[in-house]
């Protein structure tokens, strides 16, 4: 064997929901070993039971010892903005003092801000800036994240935006998975002709970017003075016939029927949802479309308002979470997306773990291959300083991250790195 993890003081598999998102009850059930273990070989999990069984089968050089540890499948992060130049501090003050994020991007700053900035910056520099983003995400414990074009507005710069993406994805141990966003806000040279720039989006970039492979998804910000349901729909059915999967940023600041629209297309996720309507619950559930919620967004909105997990929950939709980093939302870190999951959204912590997990993965359509320890899978194995699973969502704005394996390597090691602590004062 190439490693084994022994002495979990719990081993949380998230075991069973590979086929389908996991939903409802079962989304309290963990699949959790005491004193667990597994065994690592080229890159895959190749057992997973009691540190008994595992260590009597299976000898390896390498091991981490996880005596008093909680040990979880990676986190997967469904829904990023991850690759853009530039922040937007001042616009974080304005909207502490009042203004809404509307407000902001009707006046041109808000993802038009961001779009200025990220057309001016170089493939390379957008690469560098992605590689410091994707290693704040392992060091957090994600292990895979999607990302979405999106600041780049024109052919040429949404092409830039993937591009970099592919190679950020070829760079880092992170795997990343690409989503083409075209239709993310309506660029300044089409102000007032917003079908013109639909017309651009399916005509061009769309059937561009399907060609050269350079997308596995596509997604648009279906939002009252954005992208209304018509436009969407368009864009959607032209994502489709090219052969791209389908994503929707639905019913976030106001309740248009994005969810209802995710689920007649049976996008493989429909995501925000702040706003979704009773009917778009309903349909999700029957379509099986995942509800990818993005606390530290809505949190970010600061306008109080959260999406309802817990009706979807009882409707029997798959919840997953996401962190949704953006330059509004600057957030890398799935622990502290479970902790507001728990203290917004009222889901326990067993519920939040699934949802950035296994039912991450099925929003990204890799359940079979990543989200849950299993023989078979990616060894993507996070070992979190803590004693038990009930301390993620409890534990506030720390990394309880001790130890993350990617393909089978150690890639983060705090304990080896942490040095002299405790520094004493004499
Ligand atoms: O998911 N809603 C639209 N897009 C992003 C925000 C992007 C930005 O503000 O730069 C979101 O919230
Ligand atoms: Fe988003």
């Amino acid at each position: 064997m190439d490693l084994l993890i022994i002495n979990a003081s719990e081993l949380v598999t998230v075991a069973g929901g590979s086929q389908k998102p996991v939903t409802g009850r079962q989304m309290r059930e963990l699949g959790i070993v005491r004193n667990g273990g597994l065994a690592v070989k080229d890159g895959k999990i190749v057992a997973v039971g009691k540190t008994a069984e595992v260590t009597k089968a299976f000898k390896a050089e390498n091991i981490i010892n996880a005596n008093g540890k909680t040990v979880l499948p990676g986190f997967v992060d469904p829904h990023t903005h991850m690759i853009f130049a530039g922040s937007r501090e001042d616009e974080f003050q304005m909207r502490i003092e009042g203004a809404s994020y509307m407000e902001i991007l009707s006046a041109g700053g808000g993802i038009l801000k961001t779009v200025r900035e990220t057309r001016r910056a170089s493939v390379e520099k957008l690469v560098e800036l992605g590689i410091e983003t994707l290693n704040v995400m392992l060091e957090h414990g994600t292990t895979t994240a999607e990302a979405k074009s999106g600041y780049g507005l024109t052919t040429k710069d949404e092409l830039k935006i993937l591009q970099v993406i592919q190679r950020v994805n070829q760079l880092h141990a992170v795997d990343v998975v690409p989503t083409f966003m075209g239709a993310h806000a309506l660029p300044p040279e089409f102000q007032g002709s917003t079908q013109t720039y639909v017309d651009l989006v399916v005509n061009e970039m769309i059937p561009r970017i399907a060609e050269k492979n350079l997308a596995e998804f596509c997604d648009v910000f279906c939002e009252k003075g954005v992208f209304g349901l018509e436009q969407s729909r368009r864009i959607l059915a032209v994502g489709r016939n090219c052969g791209l999967k389908l994503k929707v940023h639905a019913d976030e600041m106001s309740p248009l029927g994005g969810a209802e629209l995710a689920a007649d297309f049976g996008a493989a996720s429909a995501d925000h949802l702040l706003f979704a309507s009773d009917e778009g619950i309903e349909a999700m559930a029957e379509k099986g479309v995942v509800a990818v919620l993005l606390p530290a967004a809505a949190f970010s909105l600061m306008s109080g308002h959260y999406a309802d997990a817990r009706v979807m929950i009882n409707r029997g939709v798959a919840v997953a979470l996401g962190t949704d980093l953006n330059p509004s939302c600057f957030a890398e870190n799935q622990q502290l997306v479970v902790a507001f999951a728990c203290h917004l959204m009222r889901l326990t912590p067993a519920e939040a773990i699934i949802a950035a997990t296994i039912n991450a993965a099925h929003a990204i359509c890799r359940a079979g291959e990543i989200g849950s320890l299993e023989v078979g899978k990616k060894a993507d194995v996070i070992v979190l300083d803590v004693p038990n699973h009930k301390f993620l969502g409890y534990c506030l704005g720390v990394n309880v991250v001790d130890k993350v394996v990617k393909n089978g390597r150690v890639v983060v090691d705090k304990e080896a790195q942490r040095g002299e602590f405790p520094i004493l004062k004499e």
